[in-house]
């Protein structure tokens, strides 16, 4: 299976390319990086970082939009650290690719048509970019797996807005509207979907550079989540996702549903709008997506022990 991972590169994304990268039966295209956890440039470097503790190389990473479409960048730092990765970065430039990542993933879908799967886990700035220079996009990739949204689950940015839709509403907007073959995973499966305190005490207790470096990154969230009640284990958001792409039987509950955004100013600004009504209502907003609603727990988060402490 081929991928092309698209993130910003903050806690949860680097474990899902650390997933991604180690995984036997999945060949990682490439990489690219936009704004949100940390800033775009910063979270091109931290994909190099993962590439290099992994022992792989040559998978082009490329930065792409620092900014959302319409409103202004808000990159915080709270939940993953300034640099992304809870004060674990080690800067490295050496190896960014010279194009923007959206014109790094138009290239490669053209190039093979109907053959990549692109998991998304960031804001989808790069993805409504790359959308907007060829709109052909939909049609030339196998599939699309986001991490976004909250159908029935709370928001966790507002009481209504997940963080990657939130962070460029318009671009998720785009995107949802695209026709591509997508797979949403929201927060209702990744709310539910954790490393607990044993898991993470494996995760630290095996010693190799990648782990030793994963702990450190993985302290920081486990510190943020502690404060939401973690008790020493930390949500899964993109990894989830990733394991989704790769093996979709650990999905146990979907709807297929249009989807929509809400992009009013005001408190429900990147809502996703579901439109669950039993009869189908034509809506050029909100093309049929697959919801993924409940997972296997067990299955994803052993398949990622399993992956990244072999
Ligand atoms: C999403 O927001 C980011 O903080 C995480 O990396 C994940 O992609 C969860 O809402
Ligand atoms: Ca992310």
């Amino acid at each position: 299976m081929r991928i092309v991972h698209d993130g910003d590169h903050g806690i949860d994304d680097a474990v899902a390319t650390l997933f991604l990268l180690l995984r036997g039966d999945v060949e990682l295209v490439a990489i690219g990086t936009v704004h949100g956890n940390a800033h775009a440039a910063q979270a091109g470097s931290n994909a190099l970082q993962l590439i290099e503790v992994a022992g792989r190389s040559g998978i082009p990473v490329a930065v792409g939009a620092a900014r959302p479409l319409v409103q202004p960048a808000d990159v915080t730092g709270l939940v993953h650290g300034l640099d992304g990765l809870g004060g674990q970065a080690v800067p490295h430039t050496a190896g960014l690719a010279e194009v923007s990542a959206a014109e790094q993933l138009v290239r490669l879908a053209r190039a093979e048509p109907g053959e990549l799967t692109v998991v998304a886990t960031g804001p989808l700035t790069n993805i409504a970019l790359a959308l907007l220079l060829e709109p052909r996009l939909p049609e030339l990739l196998r599939r699309l797996v986001l991490m976004g949204g909250a159908v029935e689950h709370p928001g966790n940015i507002t009481a209504v807005a997940e963080a990657n839709v939130a962070m460029d509403p318009e671009a998720a907007a785009l995107v949802l509207a695209a026709g591509f073959p997508l797979t949403l995973v929201p927060l209702d499966t990744t709310m539910a979907t954790w490393w607990t305190a044993d898991d993470v005490a494996r995760i630290a207790a095996h010693g190799t550079p990648l782990t030793d470096l994963l702990t450190g990154v993985l302290a920081h969230y486990l510190d943020f989540y502690a404060l939401q009640g973690g008790a020493g284990g930390c949500p899964l958001h993109d990894p989830t996702a990733a394991v989704v792409a790769v093996d979709p039987s650990v999905v146990t509950r979907t709807a297929t549903v249009p989807v929509g955004v809400e992009l009013a100013p005001g408190r429900t600004r990147g809502m996703l709008l579901v439109d669950r009504r039993p009869f189908a209502v034509p809506d050029p907003a909100a093309a049929a997506t697959e919801v993924v609603l409940a997972a296997d727990r067990d299955r994803i988060t052993g398949q990622l022990l399993d992956v990244l402490l072999r």
